[in-house]
């Protein structure tokens, strides 16, 4: 309740103290863009490719620092630093937005969507764009969804069912949803930063995670965990988003732009992010350290009927209309 009280007072104040942006040759304008995976993972790609076009189509009117892996803020307080304008952008996943929206929470759904191709329909649809302004309010405006991937389970034994999940304490993200995904598994959920994970697995502060294939390679989890289960059960992305007063106070050409650059950079992200999972999967396996345990039909099946209350839990909070039109879009 303090973070966010604090949130509020902080957008507030920003609002208040902003004036319109202007750059001049000798001062461009700096956007500092946080955020916590490695410059290798899709996220991190796209960061990259965002500051090279930014700086080619915008030389010298506009300057981008990357603070890629955690080097500045974790995900937590990127969210309140963006609100007081000490940067710029952020590309936070979207089980963390949690505490300001039960609405994103529907990404979290176990089993909610097959693959990244469905989440792309329902996030280019009417009901997912609208998603991008839910919190304006907040002093957060979304440009765009960047994927990441489906994610995994790994930890000390394979998960073949839920059940075998029993005792086992789970780093999750800060996700309500999450936590009652691992409750119904009979496991022992953690809300941690990521950039806590791996030594939290190295010391046994926690026994599993779950993660995408791009993060378990990238951050070297696969080192501290000896099995990996390809559940799929969950999708990891992405709200690029910008402080909305940061954002009109931009000269209009200038926003038309980055505007621009920033719908083609998701094209581009979304286009190679499966690629990217399964490049990391197929490194992850020739390193021998972990070994990938893959589904039968009959386990994924039972697997997804036992995530089923947790769909029911969280029905009132998300919104049937909004698990509606994104069924909608998973059965075509
Ligand atoms: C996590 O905390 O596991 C992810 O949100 C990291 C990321 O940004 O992909």
């Amino acid at each position: 309740m303090f973070r966010l009280i604090c949130l509020t007072i902080l957008t507030v104040l920003f609002i208040s103290g902003c004036g319109e942006n202007t750059s001049s040759p000798d001062k461009p304008i700096l956007m500092k863009f946080s955020h916590v995976t490695s410059p290798t993972t899709p996220k991190g790609q796209g960061a990259e490719r965002f500051k090279a076009l930014v700086e080619e189509r915008l030389a010298g009117r506009v300057k981008i620092e990357v603070y890629p892996s955690g080097q500045l803020l974790n995900d937590d307080d990127s969210l309140e630093a963006l609100a007081f304008g000490e940067i710029h952008m952020i590309a936070t996943s979207l089980s963390k937005f949690d505490r300001l929206t039960h609405k994103f929470q529907l990404f979290d759904l176990p089993f909610m969507f097959r693959d990244l191709a469905t989440v792309e329909l329902f996030q280019a649809s009417p009901s997912g764009r609208a998603l991008l302004t839910e919190l304006v309010d907040r002093g957060l405006l979304g440009l765009a969804f960047w994927h990441n991937g489906m994610k995994q389970f790994g930890g000390p034994k394979a998960l073949h069912k839920p059940e075998d999940s029993k005792g086992l304490k789970f780093r999750i993200m800060e996700s309500d949803v999450l936590q009652a995904q691992i409750m119904q598994m009979g496991g022992n959920p953690q809300k941690m930063a990521f950039g806590e994970v791996y030594q939290a697995l190295q010391t046994g502060a926690v026994d599993a995670q779950e993660n995408t294939w791009s993060n378990i390679y990238s951050s070297k989890f696969f080192e501290v965990q000896p099995v990996l289960t390809e559940t799929n059960h969950g999708y990891l992305g992405y709200m690029v988003a910008v402080n909305p007063t940061f954002w009109d106070s931009l000269p209009a050409d200038i926003r038309t732009e980055l505007n621009a650059i920033v719908t083609e950079v998701a094209a581009w992200v979304n286009e190679r992010a499966a690629k990217i999972n399964q490049e990391s999967k197929q490194k992850i396996e020739s390193t021998g350290r972990s070994k990938i345990i893959p589904l039968s039909v009959e386990e994924l099946a039972h697997w997804q009927n036992s995530m089923q209350p947790v769909w029911r839990q969280f029905e009132e909070d998300i919104g049937l209309d909004l698990i509606n039109a994104a069924q909608a879009v998973s059965i075509k």
